[in-house]
This record gives structure tokens, sequence and C-alpha cells, in this order.
């Protein structure tokens, strides 16, 4: 069996990705860890609440000593990040936050995926790290070789956390 953290589980993509996961896989145990912000969502998980293989943990990622512990207890073979402020107006209006949370909460997980040996860990990033694409060439697309070039303080730390 397989122990996996989701970070951001109760957000929009992380909790369809705990759905997908536990509905195809037996092997798989799910902690989903959440700060439970303004964007999340318990009630998309109701019904794996009782799940054998999944469990909530209410905690913010930038808590070095809560995340260490945590390691600690739960000795996880694999790290999900989705955990972020991900709202690019909110971003503008209030930048801070999405520093602290997109950048210093990733290099907690890191560190703490680091000191306990985590075998894999993913970085969930966005296509907005390379700009924006024109509308006038549909041909035009990013790979992993386009520059960085993000236009907003959540890209910029989305492209800072990669
Ligand atoms: N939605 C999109 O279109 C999109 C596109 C590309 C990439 N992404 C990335 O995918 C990931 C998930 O996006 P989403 O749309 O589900 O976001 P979302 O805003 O719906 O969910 C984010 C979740 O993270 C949690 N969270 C925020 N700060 C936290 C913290 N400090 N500690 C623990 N949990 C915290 C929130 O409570 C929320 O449940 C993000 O990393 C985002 O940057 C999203």
């Amino acid at each position: 069996m397989n122990k996996i953290l989701i970070t951001g589980g109760a957000g929009f993509i992380g909790s369809n990705f705990i759905h997908y996961i536990l509905s195809k896989y037996d092997s798989y145990q799910v902690i989903n860890l959440d700060k439970l912000t303004y964007a999340a969502n318990l009630d998309n998980l109701k019904d794996i609440e009782s799940n054998k293989n999944y469990k909530f943990i209410h905690g913010n990622i930038v808590d070095k000593e809560f995340i260490f512990r945590l390691f600690e207890d739960e000795k996880f073979d694999i790290v999900i990040n989705f955990a972020a402020e991900s709202h690019v107006d909110n971003s503008i209006l209030n930048p801070q936050i999405f520093t602290i949370t997109n950048i210093f909460g990733t290099q907690v997980l890191l560190d703490a995926c680091k000191k306990y040996n985590i075998k894999r860990f993913h970085q969930v990033s966005t296509d907005e790290v390379y700009g924006d694409l024109p509308l006038y060439d549909k041909s035009l697309l990013f790979t992993e070789k386009t520059p960085l070039n993000p236009s907003s303080p959540y890209s910029a730390s989305k492209a800072s956390a990669d």
C-alpha cells in the first residue's frame, strides 16, 4: 500500500484527483492536507469521507514544524502538491499570500521530502509560467523549452516554486 500526501485536496483540481485515484486504485492510501481557504469545498469530498483509504487533515503547508511532524508520523511514499493561492486577480490585489503559500509552502514540502527521503514529489504548476499565447496564431504552443515569462504575481510565484 502506497501512502500519498495530497496537499490542497479540498480545491477544484485536487478534489477531482482524489476521486480519480481512489476510484481507480485500491493500493493507495490518500491523506488530504488542506488549509481550507475560501477556495476549498469539503462538500466535494463528502462521498468519500468514510472510505478506508482516505483521511483529511486540516493544516498549512507553510507551517514547517507541523509539516515535519506530519511526515515523521505518516511516512509518505509520494507527495503531490496542489495547494496554492490560485486566483490571478487576487494576486494583483494581495500578492504577499501568493509568495508565502506558493513559494515558501513548496520550499517547506521540498525540505520535508529531502529530510524524510520521499521517493517521489509532484509539483503542480501552471501553463501561465510561460506567459500568454497570442490569439492570432493557434499553431503556437508552449513546450517545456519555452522561456519562462510570467506576467502576474500568481504566475511568478508558480514559476519560482518550479
Ligand atoms: N484551476 C486552474 O485552471 C489551474 C490551471 C493550472 C494550474 N493550476 C494549479 O493547480 C493547483 C490546484 O488548482 P485549483 O484550481 O484546484 O485551486 P483551488 O484554489 O481551487 O484550490 C487550492 C486549494 O489549496 C488549499 N490551500 C491554499 N493554501 C494552502 C496552504 N497554505 N496549505 C494547505 N492548503 C492550502 C486551498 O484551501 C484550496 O483547497 C494549483 O497549484 C494551481 O496553481 C490550476
